[in-house]
């Protein structure tokens, strides 16, 4: 069975006092023990992930980062490796999210590049792909997220999926309140894994996790996760809030 996961991209929000204090609001309200398919990720800001991996020790909660280089080390200011991160105890990445592709100049070429740096370090990819508002009423939002995929994945061998959680994150509806229908979600996430199937094995597609964003919030989570492909969900805004948070993880059980 799919493991279902709910996943908090922090972005750029919370110092480090008021990082540790979230987790140890979620380590109070998460129910642990009623979990037992769903994995509770956090990405706070780089410079307070340390601090976070000690603070969840003993927990369920894992953490990763948002972002990471395709370089282990080198002249690239202001960047961050894989390896850096592995060796504070963060194994999972957030790799392609639409505020990196948009304001950051991310291309399907970079991302491939992270990706494969990050599948030769054995990390685990968190990789979002979604197509803009424009796309989706030009009616060429299946052409953009298969193009999207398959340009940062499909080079990769079927052995290296294992590492690979998809986020289809439309995005019209990221931070903007508006959230795609379940109907929506459903009917992209399906076509993606299809895709997968055609181009590795129905046994593979099967077994990837594809988590919906976009606005998610206590009020949609539960009806957008009872859809068959949708395995969780990557959070923004509301992954800020400890109530809202552990509301979106219990809509997976
Ligand atoms: P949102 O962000 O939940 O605030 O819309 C989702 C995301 O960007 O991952």
């Amino acid at each position: 069975m799919r493991k279902n996961i709910v996943a908090g991209n922090w972005k750029m929000n919370l110092t480090l006092s008021e990082s540790v204090s979230l987790i140890k609001e979620l380590k109070t309200k998460i129910n642990q023990d009623s979990l037992e398919n769903t994995r509770v990720i956090v990405a706070p800001t780089f410079v307070n992930l340390f601090a976070a991996t000690e603070v969840v020790e003993d927990t369920m909660i894992e953490v990763a980062a948002q972002n990471m280089h395709f370089e282990d080390n080198g002249a690239f200011t202001g960047e961050i490796s894989g390896k850096m991160l592995q060796e504070i105890g963060v194994n999972t990445v957030i790799l392609g999210h639409s505020e990196r592709r948009t304001y950051f100049g991310e291309t399907d070429e970079i991302l491939k590049k992270k990706v494969e740096k990050a599948i030769e370090n054995n990390q685990e990819v968190i990789f979002c792909f979604g197509e803009q508002l424009e796309e989706r009423k030009e009616g060429k939002h299946f052409e953009v997220v298969t193009s999207q995929v398959e340009k940062a994945l499909f080079e990769l061998g079927a052995e290296n999926w294992k590492n690979i959680i998809l986020a289809y994150e439309p995005v019209w509806a990221i931070g903007t309140g508006e959230t795609a229908s379940p109907a929506q979600a459903q009917e992209i996430h399906a076509y993606i894994r299809k895709f997968i199937a055609e181009n590795y094995s129905s046994e593979l597609a099967e077994t990837i996790s594809i988590l919906y964003g976009g606005s998610v919030k206590p009020a949609n989570a539960k009806e957008i996760f009872s859809k068959p492909d949708v395995d969780g969900g990557l959070i923004g805004g509301a992954a800020l809030k400890a109530d809202d948070f552990t509301a979106i993880v219990n809509a997976t059980i």
